[in-house]
């Protein structure tokens, strides 16, 4: 069971965006039973963790100063950056989800972050390997077959992928991310 009000908000997504957060949930909760997080609060990020994804870039940079967010200069040029702070503030003002982990999972999904939990962790590996962007970029595959024996490993192969992606498409990437791969980096050394 979900809180009401994150219902009222799934409700109002399209479906393409539904189907994806339910098979984002059941990877999720498969995850978090093989690395011991906390499987409610799990899925309960991972119901949550794109329910800002449908705004429009504009919207998106009009939402996040309506709500007083600090916006990276990267983020004002990949506005789409946004989404999880966006999604974590309407959760803290709806007041229904006050579990800090959930929030952060949320929050960070877009990015990453030093200092993740074990919370944060799944939801951004099984939003990134969740089997339909496994098939839409095969490169994935490495994402979620590492993710049962590491979240941190299947983390940096992502990032990995991610950066090359951007840097081929000439885009920028955020230094939370950047920050986050040479951390793992080091301690996977
Ligand atoms: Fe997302
Ligand atoms: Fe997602």
């Amino acid at each position: 069971m979900l809180p009401g009000s994150v219902e009222s908000r799934l409700r109002k997504l399209p479906q393409s965006l539904l189907d994806h957060i339910a098979r984002t949930r059941t990877l999720a909760r498969e995850l978090a039973r093989a690395h011991g997080a906390d499987e409610s609060a799990v899925n309960l990020a991972a119901a949550c963790h794109d329910l800002a994804r449908a705004l429009s870039p504009a919207d998106l940079v009009d939402e996040a100063e309506r709500l007083s967010l600090t916006v990276h200069s990267v983020e004002k040029q990949a506005p789409v950056l946004l989404h999880g702070p966006i999604a974590a503030a309407w959760l803290e003002a709806d007041g229904d989800v006050q579990d800090t982990r959930v929030l952060d999972a949320v929050r960070w999904h877009t990015t990453g972050r030093i200092g993740m939990d074990n919370v944060e962790k799944v939801v951004f590996v099984a939003d990134k390997a969740e089997p339909e962007k496994v098939r839409f970029n095969p490169a994935l595959a490495e994402v979620r077959d590492l993710a049962d024996e590491s979240l941190d490993k299947a983390i940096l192969s992502f990032l990995d992928i991610q950066m090359a992606d951007l840097q081929g498409k000439g885009q920028p990437v955020h230094p939370r991310a950047i920050e986050l791969r040479n951390h793992l980096m080091n301690s996977n050394q």
